[in-house]
């Protein structure tokens, strides 16, 4: 990969060994993927927060890496963690050796100036790129948004690559960021109705099961509140394949910048879906119900208004939107709801205490049995709740 003189500079430890560090991660990156050279990135977000999946190993990297003084140079946002930093002790499966762990994770995240926004979904409030821009983003359910909904470019990055990239401020040229790439490889005919973000997720991992690569979609059914469930989409084939980008005829912003290329053609109807769900159907009762994978927006938060728990209910959100839409959550708690912000119930040992989650999200469903050995239930959201007779605003 072609270096200029102050990337050779760097790579050669000259700007200190974080920077050499950094930059060694990049060019090996670069040289596999035969990237010509590196680019300008105007953010980016890290995953590999949550000490459940990073362990004492990944806390000992972070800690040396922010003693060596490194800095990351572009808005860099942080995925969520293990636990909800606020009141871990009452959700009840946390203990103290867990977070103290976490809390120096952070800690050393945000000595290197990486914001603790805590969620999958930085795109809504505390980092929002724009159409057009390469960025290195890890979190495959926010790189497949970003991608496809929003029109920035990015590849899946790893955490230390992501992390790599903010504090060189660059990321090697290759894959998405080449518009190549980004061109629709298979087409997939939607002849149903979506309604809710569990039909969005099953449909996500009925297509990313058919190894597609840029699956382009024609929704030739009813799609209910697309511009909002579209994350769970997303999420799902990201989840089950490793689909990084799509396109929705008349929707995505690069649905037709591109002469797509298609070597398939795969048509989706309501049968195939039903038995994704019923693949995802525990025979056991819940004994937990799960919202916000990926992390919610104000408008589902809202609309959760209209319903109350049945049973015990978390609800995952980021921490900046814990702290734009306070009166909310406090409206949504006082319902019953759990909110556990900050974190979700993949990245936190969930097992400790639940056994059965039912969930309405494609992502959850697919990683809660292998993570937390969870018997996974993939259901729409009105029948995991119960209509409030509350008045809802
Ligand atoms: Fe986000 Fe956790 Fe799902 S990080 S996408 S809520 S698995």
């Amino acid at each position: 990969m072609y270096l200029t003189n102050e990337e050779e500079k760097a790579l050669e430890g000259e700007f200190g060994e974080a920077l050499e560090k950094a930059m060694r991660i990049l060019v090996a990156i670069g040289d596999v993927y035969g990237a010509e050279r590196l680019i300008k990135i105007s953010s980016a977000h890290i995953s590999g927060v949550s000490y459940k999946t990073i362990g004492d190993a990944g806390l000992d990297f972070l800690q040396d890496l922010a003693s060596l003084g490194a800095k990351v140079l572009v808005k860099t946002t942080l995925n969520p963690c293990g636990m909800d930093p606020i009141k871990w002790r009452s959700l009840g499966i946390i203990d103290e050796d867990f977070a103290k762990k976490q809390m120096k994770i952070i800690e050393s995240y945000t000595r290197m100036g990486v914001e603790p926004t805590l969620t999958c979904t930085p795109y809504y409030i505390s980092n929002v790129p724009k159409y057009g821009e390469d960025i290195a983003w890890a979190e495959s359910s926010a790189v497949i948004y970003a991608n496809s909904v929003i029109g920035a470019k990015t590849n899946r990055e790893g955490a230390p690559s992501a992390l790599a990239a903010a504090i060189v401020g660059k990321t090697p040229m290759y894959g998405y960021h080449l518009e190549e790439n980004r061109i629709g490889t298979e087409k997939i005919i939607v002849k149903m109705d979506l309604e809710d973000p569990a039909d969005y997720g099953a449909l996500g991992i009925y297509v990313a099961r058919m190894n597609v690569k840029v699956p382009y979609f024609v929704l030739d059914g009813k799609a209910l509140n697309l511009s909002i469930y579209v994350k769970y989409l997303g999420a799902a084939l990201a989840a089950e394949g490793s689909v990084a980008m799509m396109h929705i005829e008349g929707f995505t912003p690069e649905w037709n910048k591109y002469k797509h290329e298609f070597s398939d053609k795969i048509i989706v109807e309501k049968d195939d879906i039903k038995e994704i769900f019923e693949e995802k159907s525990c025979e056991d009762e819940e004994d937990l119900i799960a919202l916000g994978c990926p992390h919610l927006s104000v408008e589902e938060l809202r609309d959760l208004l209209k319903y109350r728990p049945k049973r015990t209910t978390w609800i995952s959100i980021g921490m900046d939107m814990y702290k734009a839409h306070r009166d909310l959550v406090n409206e949504l708690e006082r319902r019953g709801y759990i909110i556990a912000k900050g974190t979700c119930f993949v990245v936190s040992p969930i097992e400790k205490k639940f056994k059965v989650t039912a969930t309405n999200s494609g992502k959850a469903s697919k990683y809660l049995p292998s993570f937390c050995k969870q018997c996974v239930i993939l259901r729409r959201t009105k029948d995991l709740l119960v209509i409030s007779d509350e008045n809802s605003c």
